[in-house]
């Protein structure tokens, strides 16, 4: 949706998987090409593992990815991965980060563990999360994922189903990352509507101590990470 700077996306964790991507990974280290900046890992359940065995299923690829990770990110925010988003609830989260941090506790170097939350979360909702993460010793919360309400699109907008991003979702996102930033002292990761240095400071001024974007990137091109930096700075 272009006029508006936007995407609706279903795609669905749609990739080989964890061992495929640690192939590449891999593959990728053998030839010199690995980035020497800190990389991230996120993490999500396939569409075919039953949501009972959902825990299962992260702790599996945290096990497979977890030499590549500098840090992981547990995305339980995903619209279009059935039955995903029921994992931000309290006792499947804590069921979830229980076995996920155990997992990393045991792994030979531990790694920074960090939840993704939907922007359709409740602030009742955000706050068990973030008791949640207190208890089970995240390294910071990113906030958000895609909406599924898509009220902020145009009347004239095709309707589409799936998870809306990009400018329409700006507005929320922040607003998620100050509440989050006035009630916790970890982290921020703020991702939603960033496009230009503006919107990146705006997420800054609102508490994220770091800064992602990814709709903005699809319009803007290879130069809109480079430009915002020189903007911001
Ligand atoms: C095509 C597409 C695929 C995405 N896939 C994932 C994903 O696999 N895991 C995830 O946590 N978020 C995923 N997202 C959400 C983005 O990471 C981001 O949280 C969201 O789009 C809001 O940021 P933006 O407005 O900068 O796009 C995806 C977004 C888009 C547009």
């Amino acid at each position: 949706m272009p006029q508006a700077r936007a995407l609706i996306n279903r795609l669905g964790f749609n990739n080989g998987g964890a061992a495929a991507a640690a192939a590449r990974f891999d593959a990728l280290r053998a030839a010199g090409r690995w980035p020497s900046i800190p990389v991230g890992i996120n993490l999500g359940k396939s569409k075919i593992t039953p949501l009972e065995r959902a825990t299962e299923d992260y702790v599996d690829s945290l096990g497979k990815l977890h030499a590549h990770g500098d840090y992981f990110v547990l995305n339980v925010s995903s619209p279009n991965t059935p039955g995903l988003r029921t994992l931000q609830g309290r006792d499947e989260l804590d069921a979830l980060l229980r076995a996920v941090q155990a997992k990393n506790r045991a792994l030979p170097s531990p790694r920074p563990m960090l939840v993704k939350i939907a922007p359709d979360l409740g602030f009742a909702q955000i706050e068990e999360v973030l008791e949640l993460a207190g208890q089970h010793g995240l390294a910071g919360i990113v906030a958000t994922n895609t909406t599924i309400d898509h009220t902020s699109l145009p009347p004239d907008a095709p309707k589409e189903t799936g998870g809306l991003s990009g400018g329409p979702l700006r507005a929320r996102a922040t607003e998620i990352v100050r509440f989050l930033a006035e009630r916790m002292p970890l982290p921020i990761i703020a991702v939603g509507g960033v496009a230009d240095a503006a919107s990146a400071q705006e997420k800054l001024d609102a508490g994220a101590a770091l800064v992602q974007l990814y709709t903005g990137f699809v319009y803007g091109g290879p130069t809109t990470v480079p430009e915002i930096c020189r903007g911001l700075r």
